[in-house]
């Protein structure tokens, strides 16, 4: 299963400037300190770096106030910066190497830089990897305070979708959906394409009459027109006996 096996946070609300790095083992990993000391930001910077674009999720009024915004005298420009390694020894990440790193940068204007392995990238291709290994936004990946218990109140429909988000179910059942709907796109274009044949059938059998009809009058004129050559040939015979 895909796990984060390490975080990196740079410029990240209450992390400064310089790298700051929290590993993690697989299994139960708790983050203990004192209220307000950064243990929810830690979260916040995974989701970020998931993509998320939303701040009320992040817990802040915009984006850009994701920056860190204490150390002010700092030189230089200032940008947030959240790099997670994923464990990805069992490739559910289709990408071909043991561990996967996916970084999110955004400068002082609010300007995004997706990396995968330290190749840039954009946030779409970072967004469809995580949904093949099921480590998405969407998924319960990222269970905030509040929402624990929301989840007690869920609904017997609401759990199932959850399970079945939770396994992967539904992204499979997304695409099922999508691929049906080109199916019955592609059935339109085909029903279309075969009433446009028709028309053009029937076209092609009146320009065929019509064609006949030509030739027919084009060879009666011919006759016609020999027929009159020989008649005065004839009168003109007749007339000089
Ligand atoms: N842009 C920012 N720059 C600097 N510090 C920030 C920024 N955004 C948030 N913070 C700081 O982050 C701290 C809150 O961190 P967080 O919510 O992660 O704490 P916590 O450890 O989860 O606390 P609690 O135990 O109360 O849940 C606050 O002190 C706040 O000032
Ligand atoms: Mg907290």
């Amino acid at each position: 299963m895909v796990h984060i096996k390490k975080v990196d946070i740079f410029g990240f609300k209450s992390f400064g400037f310089t790298n700051s790095t929290v590993n993690f083992e697989p299994g139960l990993v708790s983050i203990s300190g004192p209220n307000g000391s950064g243990k929810s930001n830690i979260l916040d910077a995974i989701i970020f770096a998931l993509g998320e674009n939303r701040p009320k999720i992040m817990r802040v009024d915009k984006l850009r106030s994701l920056i860190h915004d204490i150390e002010g005298a700092r030189r230089g420009p200032k940008m947030a910066r959240v790099s997670l390694q994923f464990d990805n020894s069992d490739r559910k990440i289709p990408v071909d190497s043991n561990s996967v790193v996916i970084t999110r940068e955004m400068d002082e204007h609010g300007e995004n830089t997706y990396y995968l392995n330290q190749k840039q990238t954009n946030r779409n291709q970072i967004l469809d990897l995580l949904e093949v290994a099921n480590a998405s936004l969407n998924q319960l990946n990222a269970v905030q305070q509040g929402t624990v218990t929301r989840i007690s109140e869920f609904t017997a429909e609401e759990k199932r979708t959850v399970i079945e988000d939770l396994i992967g179910l539904s992204y499979f059942d997304e695409k099922k959906s999508e691929s049906i709907k080109q199916l019955e796109d592609a059935d339109r274009r085909l029903e279309v394409a075969l009433a446009r044949m028709d028309e053009i059938k029937k076209r092609i059998d009146e320009l065929e009459v019509e064609r006949n009809l030509k030739l027919r009058y084009e060879l009666i004129n011919r006759e016609a027109w020999t027929i009159a050559c020989d008649f005065s040939i004839k009168q003109n015979e007749g007339d000089s006996d």
